[in-house]
């Protein structure tokens, strides 16, 4: 018993299956959805309290329990997919003594809220019998078991889609996959469940006709949102479910200050956190564990991964961020490419056809143009120009360009590391540094010009150009 006189909760997540239908090498609950495996959106809702928390795996396991680590799991095996009915059973021994009520979830019903668990909890708390059902009416139930009542409407049966009649398929209310279930009864009556039935399983469901037969009791928890129980079996459903979560998301979102242009086509993972008036255009991509502060404007078709930008940070049209960290007043691209460990600074500005590599870029300073700049330390208020690239990597290893505050640097220079310019210097449009620049001085290294005069006419004397 729990302290307000409750019964204890413990949950079963079922997860054993390969997913055939998925046709992939992939066991179906890694797939991802919205950035992460699907079995970690059911893990997510699972968080009603239980005192246990069981996973049942099979295909995959190891793989599945690494994308569950996060989450206070115990993992039960089951070697052979025998059934719904079966995997249950799996989790006996590790709730051996445990007396409350049993929630069963499946790894590939990943809509589900935590709310709407906590819902048939009590629903199941205050009817009197020992199985509660999750079910729903829907549109087209192909696939799903189907909920067979008498005529006065009692709960008798669940039949499945392959074992149905052509009436029985005609039923539109399915099973979710979803119950709540007294631990007592539960697990001695799985072993009376026998797989006589079209797929020579042992059915989960078929323990709502062993409780109906034996008057213990049996009801449904008719779901709310008929989205939130939509089992993923094949990737049409994958796609579909992955739009269903986006759309909540991005509505969430929407709801905490955040202009989406087109949320239909704007992707924002599961752990993102955006902040107030960021902006987003059409088709850009925010994954991973990225954190956007308030009032950025992220632009049409740019990606951000695990980066975090912080406010009224500008990223432009096609531009890439890994694992990168923007600081405030930024403008990034159009076209620009943070790769991992970026660090900006404050108010910098990176431009069209800018890489940034494993480098750190002062308050202040500037890269508009076509350059490459990894392995780099940038000081304050620095001007990179056009076309100026770090030269990090001799082939065998990669150096490091130290650049103090307040240089310039002058277009088109190569800085071969490692290398360092001082404070205050400038380095000559063209330049090929090679050697570190003294601080408030000028590097120049390049040929002297050469103007030869009325050149272009002697060569048209000699018949060397036709006008
Ligand atoms: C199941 C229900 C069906 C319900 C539907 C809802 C059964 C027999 N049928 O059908 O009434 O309408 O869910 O989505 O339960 N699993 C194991 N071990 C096994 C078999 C399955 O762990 O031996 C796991 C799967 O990995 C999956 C879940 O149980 O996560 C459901 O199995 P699945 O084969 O997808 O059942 P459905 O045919 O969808
Ligand atoms: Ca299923």
């Amino acid at each position: 018993m729990s302290s307000d006189g409750a019964k204890d909760i413990a949950v079963i997540i079922l997860a054993a299956g390969l997913g055939t239908r998925m046709k992939s090498d992939t066991a179906k609950v890694l797939h991802p959805l919205l950035g992460k495996p699907m079995i970690v959106h059911v893990l997510k809702a699972a968080g009603v309290g239980a005192k246990k928390t069981i996973l049942v795996l099979g295909h995959q396991a190891d793989r599945v329990k690494e994308a569950a680590r996060d989450f206070p799991v115990q993992v039960v095996l089951q070697e052979r997919q025998l059934g719904t009915g079966h995997a249950v059973l799996q989790a006996e021994k590790a709730l051996e003594g445990f007396t409350g009520d049993v929630v069963i979830l499946s790894g590939d019903v990943p809509l589900i809220r935590d709310a709407t668990v906590h819902g048939l909890i009590d629903r199941h708390r205050r009817g009197k019998g020992v199985l509660t059902m999750m079910t729903a009416v829907i549109a087209d139930p192909a696939g799903y078991g189907r909920v067979i009542k008498d005529a006065a409407g009692n709960l008798l049966r669940v039949v499945e889609h392959k074992d149905a009649s052509a009436e029985e398929k005609g039923v539109r209310e399915i099973n979710t996959g979803i119950y709540c279930i007294d631990a007592g009864f539960l697990f001695s009556n799985l072993k009376t469940l026998k797989n006589d039935n079209a797929q020579g399983e042992y059915y989960l469901p078929d323990l709502i006709a062993a409780a109906v037969e034996k008057g213990l009791g049996a009801g449904v928890a008719a779901v709310g949102d008929v989205d939130e129980v939509m089992g993923i079996n094949n990737r049409v459903e994958l796609a579909h479910a992955e739009k269903l979560l986006r759309a909540r998301t991005n509505e969430y979102w929407m709801r905490e200050g955040v202009t989406f242009m087109a949320p239909d086509n704007t992707y924002v993972d599961d752990d993102v956190i955006l902040g107030r008036d960021v902006v987003l255009y059409p088709g850009c991509m925010i994954q991973g564990r990225t954190v956007i502060g308030d009032g950025c404007t992220i632009g049409p078709w740019a990606r951000i991964v695990d980066s975090r930008i912080g406010d009224n940070v500008k990223v432009l049209d096609g531009s890439v961020i890994e694992e990168s960290a923007v600081d405030d007043g930024c403008f990034v691209g159009p076209l620009a490419h943070l790769r991992p460990s970026a660090v900006l600074g404050k108010g910098v500005h990176v431009g069209n056809f800018v890489e940034i590599k494993k480098s750190e870029i002062g308050d202040g300073s500037k890269a508009n143009h076509l350059s490459y700049i990894g392995d780099s330390i940038v000081g304050k208020r620095v001007n990179v120009g056009a076309g100026t690239i770090t030269c990090n990597y001799d082939g065998v290893k990669k150096h490091q360009t130290i650049i103090e505050d307040d240089v310039f640097v002058g277009s088109d220079t190569q800085l071969v590391a490692p290398v360092r310019v001082g404070r205050g210097a400038v380095v000559a449009a063209g330049t090929t540094v090679t050697r570190d620049v003294p601080a408030e001085s000028l590097a120049v290294s390049r040929v002297r010009q050469e103007n030869r005069e009325g050149w272009t006419a002697k060569r048209r004397a000699k018949g060397g150009e036709k006008d």
